[in-house]
């Protein structure tokens, strides 16, 4: 038996035993003497009578125990030219009088601030500033467009927005407190108060009455302590895709989380205090949520914040630069960072300029990995490469490999065997499960392990509705995979209409309903094209209303800015064509899958059911027309 069988069986044996013993990995105000109660919310409670802070566990505790000198936060920024180290004293006397300055404003337990920022410090210690008044933080990512930003205001109705005046992408300047003026306006939901951390390229202009210097208000506040909340209050909402235009807002209690990520630190990234664990994630991601701020501050490690990107900031090289400075011991990224870096230094001479003997090994997440890129960057580290797979919902890795266990066998392409907490299977349409080696959709068994969340921001019917409906007794992460004869599992691809572009988490649908909005659409599909560095990208094929005469071109051109203007950059909407008609079936179905193997130049099996079969070649030739 190896270690970690030995913790998955322990786990399967008794499961209420293995997370009491987790749970001692936390100081807890009031310990949790019980440990599940079914009978809570859309599967059940982790920890319902226990009480704790987050913000007191990811900074005062390491402080009490006489690690205030450790460095917590290394903010390296390559867009500003910047490096800072934060010791955790450090860290905590800014985070308490943040709180203050929030408290001040009136918020308290229970109420919202939504988080608009870049990959800057501040970011973090808003974080954990709300965390420490028991307020529930919502973090939204810089590379939505106001629309987005105002779906989240409206649906999180936060008492108090946080904003930077700007963040910097290579090249360009992205002014967000222009952007949240513009989403406030969109908003249903009007915020009592904004604080506006203003950087140093850009100043942003203030609203008077409402908006106040974020830097004035902490320095004029008294630091505040840590107020214990129940396990079960919520820490965070956590907006992500779903299957219409409306994001849902996944819930993060303070508990469960804090233990599943304790004890993730330790098993699955074998990261402890003192070591350092780098995050190349934005903190509007669950990966930044989980991996650069909450898991490594939990156990007293040292998390990086990096301004950058793989490439560009200079060059190549960047990630492998960061590593050598600052000693990483793991490191986490998304495929598609690598594929980036590989396309610019296959042959790896800028990795070879850099001392990576403190690298243990790199995590990758956020899509799958493809074979040719894990086994290149493998055989250039020489260092284990681990593909974990989870979901925004989940928080942390349902499968990975484990090195703080030993680790399971390297196979490129799958995404490893479950965490202890995840019993994963593959079930058919009648949620049986199905063989080994047989595609099915991936589930599973409920209840979720702590950590997961517990429920949609308002909303237990739609959780229910989008994940436990559909097979009774599971959850449905919407990924089809199979388990391989060795129990790894591998990850097909989504059930539904997600796609993953440059390893962000996006929804066809929500990009149909902008571009059926334009007022010459007749009907419309987004699809998923393979796309060599960022996995996929979206692609629109539209048919104009009859009568419409217009240079198909410039309704095109409309159509991509519509949709930057709308969802954001971060959609890399930059394909779409028109055409004479869609393919559908004879009950009007659009056969969007067929489609999408035409764009991938895979074989197509006609579908008996549809309409009219010439359809599939005018697609066929459009997309051979754009190459
Ligand atoms: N704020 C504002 N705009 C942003 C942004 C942010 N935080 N992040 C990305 N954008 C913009 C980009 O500037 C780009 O704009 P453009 O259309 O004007 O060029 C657009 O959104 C698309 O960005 P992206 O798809 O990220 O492409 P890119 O070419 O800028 O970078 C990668 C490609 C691979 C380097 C980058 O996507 C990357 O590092 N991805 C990793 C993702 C990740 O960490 N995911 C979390 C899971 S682990
Ligand atoms: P997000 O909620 O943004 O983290 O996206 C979650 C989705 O990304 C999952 O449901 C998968 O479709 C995909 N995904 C994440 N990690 C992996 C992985 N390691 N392998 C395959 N797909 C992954």
């Amino acid at each position: 038996m190896t270690a970690y069988t030995s913790l998955y069986a322990g786990w399967q044996a008794n499961p209420d035993s293995y997370w009491a013993e987790c749970a001692k990995l936390i100081d807890w105000d009031k310990a949790p003497d019980k440990i599940f109660d079914g009978a809570t919310g859309p599967y059940g409670a982790w920890f319902p009578d226990a009480k704790l802070n987050t913000s007191y566990n990811c900074l005062d505790r390491h402080i009490a125990a006489g690690h205030g000198d450790r460095i917590a936060i290394i903010w390296d920024s390559p867009m500003e030219g910047k490096l800072l180290k934060i010791t955790y004293t450090e860290a905590r006397d800014r985070v308490a009088k943040i709180a203050g300055a929030l408290r001040k404003l009136g918020v308290s337990k229970g109420d919202r601030v939504v988080i608009y920022m870049p990959m800057v410090p501040e970011a973090a210690f808003s974080m954990l500033a709300c965390a420490r008044l028991g307020v529930i933080h919502s973090m939204v990512f810089g590379g939505f467009a106001p629309p987005e930003l105002a779906a989240r205001i409206s649906d999180a109705k936060p008492k108090a927005i946080i904003a930077a005046s700007c963040g910097l992408e290579p090249g360009r300047l992205i002014a967000y407190k222009p952007m949240l003026d513009a989403a406030l306006e969109l908003a249903d939901h009007k915020p009592e108060a904004c604080l506006i951390f203003q950087r140093p390229a850009c100043q942003a202009q203030m609203t008077p009455g409402l908006d106040h210097d974020f830097i004035a208000a902490e320095t004029a506040a008294e630091p505040t302590d840590p107020v214990s909340v129940e396990a079960t209050h919520p820490l965070y909402i956590l907006y992500t895709s779903g299957t219409t235009g409306r994001p849902k807002g996944v819930v993060r209690d303070n508990g469960g989380h804090a233990v599943a990520l304790a004890q993730s630190m330790k098993t699955t990234y074998g990261v402890g205090a003192g070591e350092v664990m780098w995050a190349a994630a934005d903190v509007g991601w669950a990966v930044g949520h989980s991996y650069v701020v909450y898991g490594p501050l939990l156990v007293g490690a040292t998390t990086i914040i990096y301004e950058g990107k793989p490439v560009g900031t200079p060059d190549a090289g960047a990630f492998w630069r960061v590593i050598e400075q600052h000693k990483v011991k793991t490191m986490f990224t998304a495929p598609t960072a690598l594929r980036a870096i590989k396309q610019q230094d296959f042959a790896g001479d800028y990795l070879r300029k850099y001392d990576l003997s403190s690298l243990q090994a790199l995590f990758l997440a956020g899509e799958r990995c493809d074979p040719p890129t894990a086994v290149w960057i493998q055989k250039l580290l020489d260092k284990p490469v681990i593909d974990n797979w989870w979901q925004t919902e989940t928080g942390w890795p349902i499968t990975s490999r484990f090195l703080g266990l030993g680790l399971t066998p390297f196979k490129p392409g799958s995404g490893g065997r479950p965490s202890p907490g995840y019993d994963v299977q593959a079930l058919d349409e009648a949620g049986e499960p199905v063989g080994r080696g047989t595609v099915g959709n991936l589930c599973i068994r409920l209840p979720m392990p702590p950590g997961c969340g517990p429920t949609l921001w308002q909303n237990d019917e739609g959780y229910v509705s989008a994940y436990l409906k559909a097979f009774p007794g599971w959850y449905r992460t919407g990924d089809a995979g199979m388990i391989d004869e060795d129990g790894d599992v591998w990850i097909m691809g989504r059930t539904d209409d997600i796609i993953n572009v440059a390893g962000h988490r996006l929804s066809t649908g929500a990009m149909e309903e902008v571009v059926a909005s334009h007022k010459d659409i007749a009907e419309c599909a987004v699809i998923a094209r393979s796309d060599e560095v960022k996995g996929e990208i979206p692609c629109g094929l539209v048919v104009l209303k009859a009568g419409v005469e217009r240079d198909p071109k410039q309704v095109e051109a409309e159509l991509i800015a519509l949709v930057r203007e709308k969802i954001g950059p971060v959609a890399a909407f930059r394909e779409v064509m028109v055409v004479p008609r869609l393919p559908k079936t004879r009950s009007g179905k659009i056969l969007r899958a067929a489609m999408k193997k035409i764009a991938n130049g895979e074989p197509v099996t006609v579908p008996g059911t549809i309409e009219d079969a010439s359809v599939l070649d005018q697609i066929r030739e459009a997309f051979a027309a754009v190459g």
